[in-house]
């Protein structure tokens, strides 16, 4: 070959990408993770002298899950100062114990209970791979079979049905280990594991990849999902954050994806937050509905962590106290708000701003909130405003609110969900947790932020009782009035907190400079 020859190939190699470098669509802070754990990716992105993001390659970085990954190179590790009220261990079982239930050490333990159930032997085959009791699966080239058996029956109300795959009904093409799958039916439940779906799986005679075996083919990666509640943001961001969490067991965050909704009933499922989908997928949310009748295969699915898994995140979770800052939280916050493009505008330099959120239900309204309101905004340094979340306000600019909140105030209830945006040296302050203590005070020690709650029970006036129809009196159900001073006094120990926090210093100080540049430059 000519030398001139060569030199015309290297030009061409240089000024082609030969990746399409946006689609990554990931927070910069999360792309050396992405490269350690994609070095064939990595590899390119140094060869390309288009990938913007050449400085995040070749970093010797690891989430927490990967083989030989070293504490220190960890993307975040929680801090577990706090007492640990009563649990029995040491210092470094507590340390442990929090990052392998809530941190990235779960998703290690799951990474290493993944069996295989169906063993291929040849690329035309079917495999099965789970974690413990099926509370994770991944399969490829499944068969589901919906012909025989129609999967929404009339008035049916049971949204987690299991009399749909019967044996036959389910499988692959593959070497079962019948025993061993049919031994993990210990927390058979709809959303603690994917066991009722499953039990069935059987190793079938004909091959689920040959197109005349199958009605519907999905040649897309397949996330199926069971969600907990659609219309309460608690219980929903329970869903988004196990398939967040799912999404790292397979190292994969590509929007490129189809999303199937197990549901066995056509009753509407009522999603306020359906917008977050598009963090995960550029397409159409497919009902189980649309495949009835049909023999179905999926070259390549996932069945990911479900939202009630026992010790799971993060509803009911036995969190360990003294602990807080997960880093999978952290980074779920980070690519949620990343992929619907909610940006910091923050902070400002002058005040502090706070968000008190107004509920305009039945319940828990906070009946002074005008005087609370007029309290906090005597005071110069306080940027005040009120949030009225409901459907007028789109969920994109309720995030974008959120997270430009460096104090968050709410009474009890599953706005609060919203702790999850706020920027890293916030702080959330339940007004009051209507005897519901742990809820919230741990989802914001899972997302590392300041919790206070209401302290002295004397200054603060219930309207009554509480009248629920169905469950009676309880403190949930009835509306608060709050002393003016202590309300003052816990809105004024948050704002010190954000003031101190080095994080919330160091971004005063990085916007201080950005606009002294622009000003320096305007003045050129
Ligand atoms: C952990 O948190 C405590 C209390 O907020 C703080 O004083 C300490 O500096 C933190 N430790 C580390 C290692 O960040
Ligand atoms: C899982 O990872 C593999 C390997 O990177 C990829 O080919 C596959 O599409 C991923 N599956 C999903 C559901 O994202």
């Amino acid at each position: 070959m000519s030398k001139r020859c060569v030199y015309f190939i290297i030009l061409h190699t240089a000024f082609v990408s030969a990746y399409n470098w946006d689609q990554l669509n990931l927070p910069p802070s999360h792309l050396p993770f992405y490269f350690k754990n994609h070095p064939d990716v990595d590899k390119m992105c140094r060869e390309d002298v288009e990938c913007p993001f050449q400085e995040m390659t070749g970093q010797d970085k690891c989430w927490g899950y990967e083989p030989d990954c070293d504490k220190s190179q960890h993307y975040t590790n929680p801090n577990c100062s706090g007492d640990k009220r009563g649990w029995y261990v040491g210092k470094k079982e507590q340390e442990h114990k929090f990052w392998s239930t809530a941190d990235f050490g779960m998703l290690l333990e799951r990474k290493n209970e993944l069996t295989m159930y169906c063993k291929p032997h040849s690329k035309e085959d079917s495999s099965l791979q789970c974690a413990k009791y099926l509370r994770y699966c991944k399969a490829t080239n499944i068969y589901l079979d919906f012909s025989s058996k129609p999967i929404t029956k009339g008035n049916e109300r049971d949204r987690y049905r299991e009399d749909i795959l019967g044996p036959g009904l389910v499988g692959g093409h593959c070497e079962l280990d019948k025993a061993g799958l049919r031994a993990q039916g210990e927390h058979k439940s709809p959303l603690q594991s994917w066991f009722a779906e499953m039990q069935h799986f059987s190793s079938l005679p004909f091959y689920p990849s040959k197109e005349e075996n199958c009605d519907i083919v999905f040649n897309k990666p397949t996330y199926l999902m069971k969600l907990d509640a659609g219309v309460n943001m608690y219980h929903h961001f329970c869903d988004f954050v196990n398939l967040y969490a799912s999404q790292h067991l397979n190292n994969s965050f590509t929007t490129d994806v189809n999303i199937i909704i197990w549901d066995t009933t056509s009753l509407p499922y009522g999603d306020f937050f359906s917008v977050t989908w598009k963090a995960f997928t550029d397409h159409r949310i497919i009902p189980l509905s649309d495949l009835d009748g049909k023999r179905v295969c999926i070259k390549d699915a996932v069945f990911p962590l479900l939202a009630r898994m026992r010790y799971g995140l993060y509803y009911n979770m036995p969190l360990m106290p003294g602990c807080f800052g997960s880093g999978l939280v952290k980074a779920f916050s980070e690519h949620i708000l990343h992929r619907l493009n909610v940006r910091q505008t923050g902070p400002s330099k002058e005040k502090i701003r706070v968000t008190l959120l107004s509920r305009n239900t039945q319940y828990r309204n906070i009946l002074n909130q005008e005087e609370l309101l007029k309290a906090m905004k005597s005071d110069e340094e306080l940027e005040v405003s009120v949030a009225e979340y409901n459907r007028l306000m789109p969920f994109e600019e309720q995030l974008k609110h959120s997270h430009n909140s460096d104090i968050f105030i709410g009474i009890h209830g599953a706005g609060l969900t919203h702790l999850l945006f706020q920027p890293d040296w916030a702080v959330v302050i339940e007004l009051y947790n209507c005897e519901d203590p742990g809820c919230y005070s741990d989802l914001a020690r899972l997302r590392g932020l300041k919790y206070i709650t209401w302290e002295k029970k004397d200054k603060l006036k219930q309207e009554d009782e509480g009248h629920h129809p169905t469950l009676g009196a309880h403190a949930k159900f009835t509306n608060y009035a709050f002393d003016i001073s202590e309300f003052m006094r816990l809105v004024y120990k948050a704002a010190d907190h954000v003031r101190n926090h080095p994080e919330f210093i160091q971004a005063r100080k990085r916007k201080s400079e950005f606009k002294h540049e622009n000003i320096v430059k305007q003045e050129l």
